[in-house]
């Protein structure tokens, strides 16, 4: 299911994107921060919907050529800014992988709160975002860092089908831990 991701030099998708895919069914799915679309082109290939967004032009624009010479239809590539956190439809599936700890850290709140607004009921959101702690001191300058338990908190009142806070190491050897979270928000 990576096979578009080979042909145009993209990373498979995230590890908890194709963890999440084993649970969730096709439906209308928002890729945040899609980077040039090895989320969203996987996601694509099971039967989402996607609307992939990135405030990075060049990124969004390979995903635009991808999907024209592919001619993918169910990919919407948007140019967007996260800090915003005006969505204007909603989701079952909202994947935000590690993409948070580059957003304005006093816009965090907002954009959290506009992802679960513009989630369906009993639709899913899926978080992976570094943290800051005392065990693991943050080594990168990122503008925003989870403390602990402060994701699990937000999401309170959500199932939370995974919640962890692990170790991990980034592309350039750093070691940090990750916030990883899966949430099903209630049906009302
Ligand atoms: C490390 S990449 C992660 C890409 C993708 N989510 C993945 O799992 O491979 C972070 C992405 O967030 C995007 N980004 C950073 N700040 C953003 C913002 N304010 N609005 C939209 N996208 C942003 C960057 O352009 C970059 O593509």
């Amino acid at each position: 299911m990576n096979d578009l991701n080979t042909r145009y030099g993209l990373n498979p998708a995230h590890s908890e994107v194709v963890e999440a895919c084993r649970i969730i069914e096709p439906c209308d799915a928002l890729d945040m921060g899609c980077s040039n679309g090895r989320n969203a082109l996987y996601l694509s290939q099971l039967g989402f919907n996607v609307t992939a967004v990135d405030a990075n032009p060049n990124a969004i624009n390979m995903l635009r050529s991808i999907v024209a010479q592919e001619n993918i239809r169910n990919i919407q590539p948007q140019l967007y800014d996260i800090n915003q956190a005006s969505l204007d439809a909603d989701y079952g599936f909202i994947a935000c992988t590690v993409t948070l700890m580059f957003i304005d850290s006093s816009r965090v709140d907002a954009v959290l709160s506009d992802m679960q607004d513009h989630t369906v009921a009993g639709g899913y959101n899926l978080i992976v975002c570094a943290m800051d702690t005392d065990v693991y001191p943050c080594p990168m300058n990122f503008p925003f860092t989870l403390k602990p338990d402060q994701l699990s908190t937000i999401y309170e009142g959500w199932d939370l089908v995974k919640y962890n806070e692990d170790p991990g190491t980034m592309h350039n050897g750093a070691q940090l831990q990750f916030a990883t979270l899966l949430a099903r928000k209630p049906v009302a």
